[in-house]
């Protein structure tokens, strides 16, 4: 067998299978044993897919035929997986343990990661004990992470996600996180937040990003204002970046010791890991940040080792591989039933779309099948009054992530505990619903409009208490998993080349903005909201004269 007749067998199976309910797949006494894998603190129950014991292992030979090993192998020691950028992934490089080596081009990378750590650590340190002071001599109290995409998304999702776990020397600073190049977020943020009081960390694996350079310069502009003093003094007291480029950073004002570094085989939305960790450190602690690492690291050890029929982000991959290519499911909702994880849709989106929405594959062919699907989310519990009821009566079928941890406020009362099995009970009754349909209760005489088909079908993941740790993991299994999918589409989930254009030409256009319009300069429709961009901004200026 080869992976072409792996592919066609699938096809095959999926046809055999095609009118299979999950209402007769769950009567299988012994079903969430079948598809339930545990590793450590997290549990993956697959029980809720479409799948069969023929189908599993029929996309595990898949796994095996597309060279999966050899690629996490791979992936693991450097090699350029990333081939359009010649460059490794090493984001599993960042958590592994001190004592570990890994050689790249002859260097080991370790002592420099920990090195990284280390500098991180100080500036932690200096701010925790308030060492840190700003331009009136005042200690810092309030940090501000200026970012976007995974300089932005990882570090707001774990801050937001392990808010409890601070510790109390970190207690008297607040954090926030500013991304949006329309400036709505900083000004609104600025006219609360005590200058004298405040550090900007200018996050930025390029140091070239125009949203994130036009919101630093707005809050350089805010201090100079609000200091009068030069801006060389509020670049050294109030900013820090967080770069793999410390020429343009430095460029831009901020000095060499001001500096926290990554380097350039960490991808922007693998990065959290890395010093744009810098402010999970700065709201966790160190000792949390590398329990973070540590879990991570632990997932990592599982994907490499454990036999595929056991692994779990190969196991995930394998059942959306079944769910996209097989049974033509092209959308995806994360689904947490744990307000502290409000942000990981956003992050999630980045992860598996910036990754895997591609349709070309390694060589540079166009792709015959369907990859990375549209992937959102919301809060469960919230998105049960808003887009629930497609997922239940609409046209679309939709694959589900339901993420919930089974301990919850253990000293924190009665009422918070049972608002918690509250919401265990209605993660658990949506999956069943989307599953069973109708036969989830009696339904003889509903009408048409109160039948639910079910079928539709989702993965549920049990963390055993939500911690830097699991959280770690629970994170680095959706980073696997996107690899395994990227081996199986024959894509490099590594580049981003899909976003370059819109830059590119933004640029273009900027200068034409409230400029009269030549015609043959865009295209129509561009030309014509230019030229009605042009009456309104001069009628404005017009006006203000
Ligand atoms: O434009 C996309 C992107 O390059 C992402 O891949 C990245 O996470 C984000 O922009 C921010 O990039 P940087 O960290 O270089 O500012």
């Amino acid at each position: 067998m080869n992976k072409h007749t792996a592919w066609q067998r699938l096809e095959q199976l999926s046809r055999e299978q095609a009118s299979a309910h999950l209402r007769d797949l769950l009567q299988a006494p012994n079903r969430f044993e079948q598809f339930s894998f545990r590793q450590d603190e997290l549990l993956l129950d697959l029980s809720r897919q479409r799948l069969t014991t023929e189908t599993l292992q029929q996309l595990l030979q898949l796994a095996e035929h597309s060279e999966l090993e050899a690629w996490i192998a791979a992936l693991f020691k450097g090699d350029p997986v990333n081939h359009t950028e010649n460059r490794a992934a090493l984001h599993t490089a960042l958590r592994l343990p001190a004592e570990a080596t890994l050689l790249l081009d002859g260097e080991d990378l370790v002592p420099q990661v920990q090195a990284d750590l280390q500098r991180m650590h100080d500036l932690v340190d200096q701010l925790h004990q308030g060492q840190w002071r700003g331009f009136s001599g005042e200690a810092i109290d309030t940090l501000v992470n200026v970012g976007v995409g995974g300089s932005d998304l990882g570090p707001m999702m774990v801050c937001r996600a392990l808010e409890g776990f601070q510790p109390a020397e970190a207690r008297h600073i607040t954090t926030h996180f500013i991304s949006s190049m329309d400036g709505s977020q900083i000004s609104g943020l600025l006219d609360q937040l005590d200058p004298a009081r405040t550090l900007f960390v200018v996050s930025s694996k390029s140091f070239s990003t125009a949203d994130t350079l036009a919101n630093a310069a707005t809050a350089l502009d805010w201090l100079n204002r609000a200091s009068g003093l030069p801006t060389e003094l509020l670049t050294k007291r109030h900013f820090i970046a967080v770069t793999a480029n410390a020429t343009r950073a430095e460029a831009w004002g901020i000095p060499a010791v001001n500096q926290l570094h990554f380097r350039d085989w960490v991808g922007g939305r693998y990065s959290l890991w890395s010093t744009i960790g810098l402010a999970i450190a700065v709201r966790i602690g160190m000792s949390g940040f590398r329990a973070l690492l540590a879990g991570a690291h632990a997932m990592d050890r599982h994907f490499r080792q454990a036999p595929f029929a056991a692994n779990l982000p190969v196991l995930l991959a394998l059942t959306e591989v079944w769910n996209i290519n097989f049974l033509d499911i092209h959308a995806h909702a994360i689904l947490p039933y744990d307000g502290r994880l409000a942000h990981l849709p956003a992050y999630l989106e980045q992860l598996e779309m910036e990754s895997n929405g591609k349709s070309v594959d390694r060589q540079g062919q166009p792709i015959a099948h369907h990859t990375c699907p549209v992937l959102w989310g919301e809060i469960g519990p919230n998105a049960q009054h808003a887009f629930y009821q497609l997922l239940h009566q609409g046209s679309e079928a939709v694959m589900c992530d339901f993420i919930v941890p089974a301990r919850r406020y253990s000293d924190q009362g009665d009422a918070l505990q049972s608002q918690h099995r509250l919401t265990i009970a209605n993660c658990l009754a949506q999956a069943r619903v989307l599953a069973l349909g109708d036969a989830a209760v009696d339904q003889s005489n509903a009408t048409p409009w109160q039948r639910y088909q079910g079928n539709q079908p989702s993965t549920l993941i049990l963390l055993d208490e939500l911690t830097p740790k699991s959280l770690g993991a629970l994170i680095a299994l959706y980073e696997h998993k996107v690899f395994v999918q990227s081996v199986i589409w024959d894509i490099n989930p590594f580049d981003q080349w899909g976003v370059e254009l819109g830059k590119q030409v933004a640029n273009s256009l900027l200068d034409a903005i409230g400029a009269p319009v030549h015609s043959g300069q865009f295209d129509a429709a561009t030309e014509g909201i230019l030229d009605q961009l042009h009456r309104q901004l001069n009628a404005e200026d017009d006006t203000q004269c």
